[in-house]
Formats: C-alpha cells, sequence, structure tokens
C-alpha cells in the first residue's frame, strides 16, 4: 500500500519499455517490510540533469536507480561516488542523502558477478573477453577483476573507451592483465557480452559465434530478450549460456541494501 510514508525511487531510463527492475524490487521490499517503491520514469537525455535536481529536492525520494542511457552522464550530477562508480566514472544507484546531496554507486558488476556464482560459474582464474565499454560493461570488468580474474581482453566498438577503461583498470588492478583486443571469441573461457546488442530485432551479434570454443560459458547483460541471438546461437554451438535475467535477480538486493 503507497500511503504518506512510502519512500519513492524512481529508475531513470529512455525508452522505459524494456525495463525489468521495478517488478523485483518492489517485490523484494515487501518481503523485507520495506515502504519504499520504484516506478519507471522515461527521461530524455537533454531533461535529465533538470530531472535529477528536481528529485533531490523531495523529501521522500530515497534514491534513484539508473540505466541505459544515462548511467555515464548521471555521474558527474553526483556529488560523490563510491566504490566501483569511483572507478568506472558510471552509476546505476544514487542515494540520495538526509542533507539532500547525491552518492552514486555502480553495482552491475556486482550483480553480474554474483549471478554468475549463483549460476555455478565462478569467473576467478577464467581467461575472459568482454565486448562493451559502456556503463553495464565498465562495471562488469571492474568487478569480474575483483572477483579473480585474471586475464581480461575488452573489445568495444568505439575503441577509445575501450582503452580508457583498460587503463582506468590496470591502475586498480596492476597483477592483472587487461588489454584492448578484436571481438573474436576463439581462447576464451568466459565470454561476456556487456553491449545493447541483442536488445532490438535486427542487432548484429556481438561476437561470431563460429569462433566460440565448445564449453566455454557465454553471458550476457542483455535481459530483453531472455535468450538473445547471441545465446542461442552460443547454446547450438555447445557453449554453457548464462542470461542477463541472473546479474539483475541478484543485483535487487544490493540495491535494496544500497538505498535503504
Ligand atoms: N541484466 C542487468 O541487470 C543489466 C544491468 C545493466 C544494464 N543491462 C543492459 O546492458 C546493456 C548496456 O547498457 P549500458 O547501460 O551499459 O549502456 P551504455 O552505457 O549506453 O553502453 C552501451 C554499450 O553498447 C555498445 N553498443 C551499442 N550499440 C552498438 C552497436 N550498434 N554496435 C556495437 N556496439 C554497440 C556501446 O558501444 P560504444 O561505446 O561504441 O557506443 C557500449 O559499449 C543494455 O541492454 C542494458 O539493458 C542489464
Amino acid at each position: 500500500m503507497i500511503s504518506g510514508n512510502t519512500r519513492f525511487v524512481p529508475l531513470l531510463a529512455h525508452p522505459c519499455r524494456h525495463v525489468r527492475t521495478p517488478p523485483l524490487f518492489n517485490a523484494e521490499c515487501e518481503r523485507q517490510g520495506l515502504d519504499m517503491i520504484m516506478v519507471p520514469l522515461d527521461v530524455r537525455p537533454d531533461m535529465l540533469q533538470q530531472t535529477v535536481f528536481s528529485l533531490r529536492a523531495v523529501e521522500n525520494v530515497a534514491g534513484m536507480v539508473i540505466t541505459i542511457p544515462h548511467k555515464g552522464s548521471v555521474s558527474a550530477l553526483c556529488d560523490r561516488r563510491v566504490g566501483a562508480a569511483e572507478l568506472v566514472g558510471a552509476c546505476n544507484v544514487i542515494r540520495r542523502e538526509a542533507d539532500s546531496t547525491l552518492t552514486g554507486g555502480m553495482l552491475d558488476g556486482e550483480g553480474f558477478v554474483a549471478g554468475l556464482r549463483h549460476e555455478g560459474h565462478e569467473p576467478a582464474g577464467r581467461r575472459t573477453l568482454l565486448v562493451g565499454a559502456g556503463g553495464a560493461a565498465s562495471g562488469v570488468a571492474h568487478a569480474l577483476l575483483q572477483a579473480g580474474v585474471v586475464d581480461l581482453t575488452i573489445a568495444n566498438r568505439s575503441s577509445e573507451k575501450a582503452e580508457y577503461l583498460a587503463r582506468q583498470l590496470a591502475v586498480s588492478f596492476p597483477h592483472a592483465r587487461v588489454v584492448v583486443g578484436s571481438a573474436h571469441p576463439g581462447g576464451y573461457d568466459l565470454i561476456v557480452n556487456g553491449t545493447a546488442l541483442g536488445m532490438h530485432e535486427g542487432d548484429p551479434l556481438p561476437v561470431d559465434p563460429v569462433g566460440l570454443d565448445k564449453g566455454s560459458v557465454v553471458a550476457e547483460v542483455v535481459m530483453q530478450p531472455d535468450m538473445t541471438p547471441l545465446l542461442i546461437a552460443a547454446e547450438a554451438s555447445g557453449c554453457r549460456v548464462h542470461r542477463g535475467i541472473h546479474m539483475i535477480e541478484q543485483q535487487v538486493q544490493l540495491l535494496v541494501d544500497f538505498l535503504r
């Protein structure tokens, strides 16, 4: 039941038709007896700053959850960034503090690794290819290295973004080999699609499935559709597949803890 005491958590996206977090988040709040509710808001990029600054003025806003395409640009609107958000310059959650300042966090990566582990895919020690260098991919890269991946190749359409991310990660994880390379998937134990490719019909595949090694794990961040064309092709090639939904299922608890 929504009452005058309910704390509001808008989810900022554009468009917002694809979002799947609100029902999971709201069910978790209900399960924990927390009076907090998430509602998706469709916010155009040119209205992001105005929206965030308006929401920070609202006393019963607990914070905001941020998704495509706002994770990078919202980072500059926060008063401080903590954890992976500081390193990757992107936020997917913002807590509104009692003094109405905004603290940005990035939990995509932690959620992704928790999802992998939950499904029995321990990432430590795996030769990993990550396609993408946007908000979700950056968080995933950070969390994979934190989880014990020591050999990470990043491939992205805009290679300068991949180079920048690799340089940032090399500073925090000097023991690991982090390089920018091609998206050819052969020779890896773990292949992660961290791009938005697969969300829309007709999208090209992020990697060429012909090059996949049998037995490798192919993982998605895209959660709509549930089985992306990449996962369908990977399964047909004898790979083990890991769906994008596992990332958000495991992240919901982290989001609730960050905002409570
Ligand atoms: N499962 C979950 O819990 C979860 C959580 C967060 C996000 N996601 C999903 O992750 C995906 C990415 O979100 P994001 O927030 O990281 O977005 P983002 O910051 O805008 O990054 C988008 C990424 O996709 C790449 N990309 C987009 N269109 C492309 C194309 N036509 N060809 C090649 N590369 C392309 C971009 O490459 P450039 O750098 O070259 O533009 C960039 O690497 C979305 O599908 C989102 O729904 C899932």
